[in-house]
């Protein structure tokens, strides 16, 4: 717990300098969508686009981080602002050391997607709908958890029992059902090109 006996030490070296090291400037890409969408799908194919600019960049991934640092935390509302509270606080750690992080979870709440925008600086945090229509994850079902779901052997199971916010205004829109992997990937490079992220 932070106490008033607890105080903030500045670093020497900035993030900026880390990252310069890079050539690479810091940023967070937050991928947002349903359980099935493709959010560590398309996450981890533009790790791999990444690695081929020579970027130093990190993925958090939903269910490897519920093995570890969150693997005491359900799927109730809190357990969620839980598990986004602490994602965000890494991330930012590792945007600190100059990286490119993804993140990909379903972060349901807009408003825990906001408090992670609001812990970086302008621009920092890029919003990346996965827009994926809950019929067509559905119909992946990729871990057969969507059956599960219906059946009510899980509960509280995004879109279906527990709410899901459809991101206003994210700064990338991707639909896995209408482009392939590879389409989704560059779209997402070519806007850190764009914006001078990476070069
Ligand atoms: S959240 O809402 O951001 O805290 O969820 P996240 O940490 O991304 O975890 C989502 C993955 O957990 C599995 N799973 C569930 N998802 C949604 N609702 C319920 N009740 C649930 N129970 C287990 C599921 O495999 C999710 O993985 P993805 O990759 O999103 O399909």
């Amino acid at each position: 717990m932070k106490t008033e006996n607890t105080v903030w030490h500045n670093q020497h070296i900035s993030k900026g300098q880390r990252a310069a090291l890079k050539k690479q400037k810091p940023a967070l890409l937050w991928y947002t969508g349903l359980s099935g969408s493709g959010k560590s799908t398309v996450a981890n194919a533009v790790d791999a686009l990444l690695y081929k600019y020579s970027c130093h960049s990190y993925l958090l991934d939903g269910d490897n981080v519920r093995h570890g640092l969150n693997g005491d935390l359900g799927f109730s509302d809190e357990a969620r602002i839980e598990n986004i509270r602490r994602i965000s606080e890494v991330a930012k750690l590792f945007l600190d050391a100059g990286l490119i992080v993804s993140t990909a979870f379903i972060s349901p709440f807009a408003s825990d997607r906001a408090l992670a925008k609001a812990k970086l600086a302008a621009g920092e945090f890029i919003e990346i709908y996965i827009d994926t229509p809950i019929s067509v994850c559905e119909q992946r079902d990729p871990k057969g958890l969507y059956k599960k779901a219906r059946a009510g052997e899980i509960k509280d199971f995004t879109g279906i029992d527990s709410n899901y916010d459809v991101p206003a205004a994210p700064q990338i829109h991707i639909k896995t059902a209408e482009n392939s992997i590879e389409q989704c990937a560059e779209q997402i490079v070519a806007y850190l090109i764009e914006h001078n992220f990476i070069s």
